[in-house]
């Protein structure tokens, strides 16, 4: 059955970026990519991915800062925004917004039985948790603080904590979401 994870990365003090949307603290941390909660095991499952705005921008000037490809293969990526997306050369992308509920519905046709991944930001992660339609979270907490950024997850949920490894500098954690708090 299809499963729909929000699976990132977080500093300690729960953001996913700095202010100026940069993610320096976190790709110089120590990580075994063959380890516990590791990435590639973690896509391998995937069916269809969705991200706000600001993470696709993220994402786009990065392959064209380093001239790398698409990281996502030809699975559909679900870009929530109020304005149009500049074509990106081998990606499967579509424009939606409004209600995650209907895109959701979407999502679970793309996938064809594998997962769904939310990739962030956190907003929209809560937005898919506030319409009963996020399952789990799967975070990797780096050792560092920013004191300030883009945040994990900015609305108040309760979570069950039902996995807890390290790989390396992280403390990788994972949580079934029970619900808003009341
Ligand atoms: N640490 C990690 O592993 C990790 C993972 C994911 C992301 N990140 C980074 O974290 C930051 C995330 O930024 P963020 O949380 O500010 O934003 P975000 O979710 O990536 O993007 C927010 C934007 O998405 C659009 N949006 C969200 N919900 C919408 C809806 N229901 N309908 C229509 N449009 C909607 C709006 O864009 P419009 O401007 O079009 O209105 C909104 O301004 C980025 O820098 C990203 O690169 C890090």
């Amino acid at each position: 059955m299809t499963r729909t994870i929000y699976y990132t990365a977080t500093t300690l003090d729960g953001y996913l970026a700095d202010a100026n949307d940069s993610l320096d603290w976190l790709f110089v941390q120590d990580i075994d990519t063959e380890g516990p909660m590791n990435y590639d095991e973690f896509f391998a499952d995937i069916g269809a991915l969705t991200m706000g705005r600001t993470t696709f921008d993220w994402v786009h000037r990065h392959l064209a800062e380093s001239g790398e490809s698409w990281p996502y293969g030809d699975q559909p990526t679900y870009v929530f925004t109020h304005t149009e997306l500049p074509p990106v050369h081998g990606a499967d992308i579509r424009a939606v917004g409004g209600d995650v509920a209907p895109v959701h519905a979407e999502l679970v046709r793309a996938a064809s039985g594998q997962d769904i991944w939310v990739v962030g930001g956190g907003d929209l992660a809560a937005q898919f948790a506030e319409a009963g339609l996020l399952d789990e979270l799967m975070i990797q907490i780096a050792p560092v603080t920013l004191g300030a950024g883009r945040p994990l997850f900015p609305r108040p949920f309760d979570l069950e904590l039902t996995e807890l490894v390290q790989n390396r500098a992280f403390a990788c954690a994972r949580y079934a979401v029970v619900g808003p708090r009341r």
